[in-house]
């Protein structure tokens, strides 16, 4: 097989499968932003196809070789349901739903992990650069330093990492550590993020950590640097301008607006259908202000796009339920023949569709409880071409670090968010205009291209 000098690893491939069997790009930012480089350096992905079962030879797509990871049903199970989305999502969102710690699950992360490092070892030419992606592989790093001490490996954690208060209930925290320490760069979304890690490995094993880098012991009695670093993901804006310029799409967003009856305010939510984005939250306080009378369905209208996720979670199942019982209750109380309080969509749109709706919201909420950085925040805001319209952005986001002139809430600050949302909906335009220019800055002038390039760089020079 041939080699690779550059090396994707990821729980996903950056594909998806049509119904007839052929294969398209996945709509996600991380494989837009790597397909110029993977392009260029003719480089390998090593990924899980999503299904249960199949087993597929590697092949090539689009200039990238594809290599794809069997799983089979139970260690989607055990592995991927299990570990990576009943213990570690829930645990590093600061247990907003309780982790499960089931050995049987931990066994399974282990073995699984193994073959994507087993896989990635094969993929990688002589000195090749590795690049492993998120929780679900935290211990791919140490086992391809071991397989490949010639690699160069970095990992990107997309989502938090915890405080050591709660870090330290995993009862495999030190194998996890140990994991991650296997890169030699390893990046987080916020400084925050980064702190507690670093903070993580000084209770656990008192190395010496810097801003420099961590310096790991190793058995001969020499050392090595491991960089843990904030590297903020970001999107490709450019892509989102050019579709919020179409004629169609505008027109598609005039249209949305007039099949919600035209009110005066359309807001949005959009995302996966994950406990940790507080779209409860969101909904209570959207009810109450119907409930007060602050607002009517002629005002004001709620669209929230829910796409479906990890369905077979029990956490998730719950939450679905929940929702919809809350959606139905408010809609019932309040809709009219003509107008809607909320239009739930419990569906995943292409991304034309998306920024018709982010055109034809006048507020976007993102009421995250915790979340690693959110990208919807971001993609309003590079698709408000006209500079209006008003972002709503939970501070325990990773966005808010960066995008400082949307209106900060507090989720769990009901009444704070209340009186947000009537200060998003009654905020005059020129005001609106100052802040979102302020926010475009920022976003188009740290894309997705950026992110990857500051990353690979800093993994170059780490490795010198
Ligand atoms: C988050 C994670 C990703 C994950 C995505 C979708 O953004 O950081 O690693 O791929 O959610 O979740 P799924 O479980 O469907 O891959």
């Amino acid at each position: 097989m041939s080699q690779a000098d550059f090396v994707v690893v990821a729980n996903r491939l950056p594909v998806d499968r049509d119904d007839d069997g052929g294969w398209r790009r996945s709509p996600g930012g991380l494989v837009t932003a790597l397909e110029p480089v993977m392009r260029k350096a003719e480089g390998a992905w090593v990924g899980w196809a999503g299904k249960p079962g199949l087993d597929l030879e590697p092949f090539d797509f689009e200039g990238t070789h594809l290599v794809p990871i069997t799983l089979s049903a139970e260690e989607i199970q055990n592995y991927y349901e299990g570990f990576s989305n009943d213990t570690i999502w829930p645990l590093y969102h600061d247990v907003i739903a309780a982790p499960r710690y089931r050995r049987v699950w931990w066994d399974a992360y282990v073995d699984v992990n193994r073959r994507f490092a087993e896989a990635s070892a094969d993929a990688a030419a002589e000195g090749a650069t590795v690049w492993v992606q998120d929780y679900q592989l935290q211990l791919v790093p140490a086992m391809l330093r071991s397989m490949r001490p010639d690699l160069t490996i970095g990992y990107f954690h997309h989502i938090p990492f915890p405080a050591y208060g709660l870090f330290s209930q995993l009862p495999w925290r030190r194998q996890v550590l140990e994991g991650l320490l296997g890169a030699d760069v390893v990046g987080f979304q916020r400084v925050a993020d980064a702190g507690n890690f670093a903070r993580a490995v000084r209770r656990q094993f008192h190395y010496t950590t810097k801003a420099s880098g961590i310096t790991v012991p190793l058995e001969d009695g020499s050392t090595r640097n491991v960089l843990a670093k904030a590297f903020p993901i970001s999107i490709d804006a450019e892509s989102y301008i050019e579709l919020a310029q179409r004629p169609e799409i505008q027109a598609r967003a005039k249209e949305i607006r007039e099949s919600l009856g035209n009110p005066k305010t359309v807001m949005l939510g959009v995302d996966r259908l994950d406990y940790t984005k507080g779209i409860r939250h969101r909904l209570k306080a959207f009810g109450e202000l119907l409930q007060d009378g602050k607002l009517s369905v002629e005002d004001a209208t709620l669209v929230q796009v829910a796409s479906p996720s990890r369905e077979r979670v029990e956490a998730y199942i719950q939450l679905r339920d929940e929702i919809e019982l809350t959606v139905g209750r408010i809609n019932g109380d309040f809709d009219t023949m003509d107008h809607t309080a909320i239009r739930y969509l419990h569906q995943a749109f292409p991304r034309e569709e998306m920024v018709a709706l982010y055109l034809a919201a006048d507020v976007m909420l993102v009421t995250a409880l915790r979340d690693g950085m959110n990208l919807v925040a971001k993609e309003y805001v590079a698709s408000r071409i006209d500079n209006r319209g008003v972002l709503l952005l939970s501070e325990f986001a990773g966005a808010a670090d960066e995008l400082g002139s949307a209106i900060r809430i507090n989720p769990h600050d009901i009444g704070g968010m209340k009186d947000a949302i009537m200060r998003a909906i009654e905020m005059p335009g020129a005001e609106q205009g100052r802040r979102m220019r302020s926010l475009r800055r920022r976003v188009l002038e740290h894309d997705v291209s950026d992110w990857s390039k500051s990353f690979l760089e800093a993994l170059a020079t780490a490795k010198r």
